[in-house]
């Protein structure tokens, strides 16, 4: 089944999927949003929270800037050429992400984090949960956040 359009590393896979699995590309839309979070445990002490928190327990909050970065991985369109247009991707990540969390305070201000520690691990998975729905599901999806410039996460791992 590899013909002209499949690379040279397909000539012996010799499997209906060589072709797709040998150009898959992956596309990725950065994007940046501000917001503020504390980091705490309501079933644990003042004491334990500030042990496993430290200033990230601090009770009036403080703000993180973070880069997000989506990863969309698949087979460009034989029509288009794209795996996904970016601009949907970037209207997508606008209405999901950015509307709900920039410049917000995520413990007070989102029903997302409510009652979900507001870890760069918990945003990301719950970042990846907002926009899986809006993603064809032929297309993988990755989520990468960035809560300082060297301290960030990647869903699924
Ligand atoms: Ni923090």
């Amino acid at each position: 089944m590899c013909d002209a359009t499949g690379v040279g590393l397909c000539a012996e896979a010799g499997t209906m999927n060589c072709n797709l699995m040998a150009n898959k590309v992956a596309v990725f839309r950065k994007e940046h949003f501000n917001a503020a979070h504390r980091l705490f445990n309501p079933l644990w002490t003042n004491e334990e929270n500030d042990r496993v928190f430290g200033l990230c327990n601090n009770p009036n909050y403080h703000g993180h800037n973070y880069d997000l970065v989506v990863k969309v991985t698949g087979e460009p369109d034989p029509q288009t050429g794209y795996v996904i247009d970016l601009k949907l991707l970037s209207d997508i990540v606008k209405e999901e992400v950015m509307s709900r969390f920039d410049h917000k305070n995520l413990n007070l201000d989102t029903v997302e984090f409510a009652n979900l520690n507001p870890t760069a691990e918990n945003i990301a998975v719950v970042i990846y949960q907002l926009l899986r729905p809006r993603i064809d599901a032929k297309l993988e999806l990755q989520i990468r956040l960035y809560e300082t410039e060297r301290n960030f996460v990647e869903y699924p791992a």
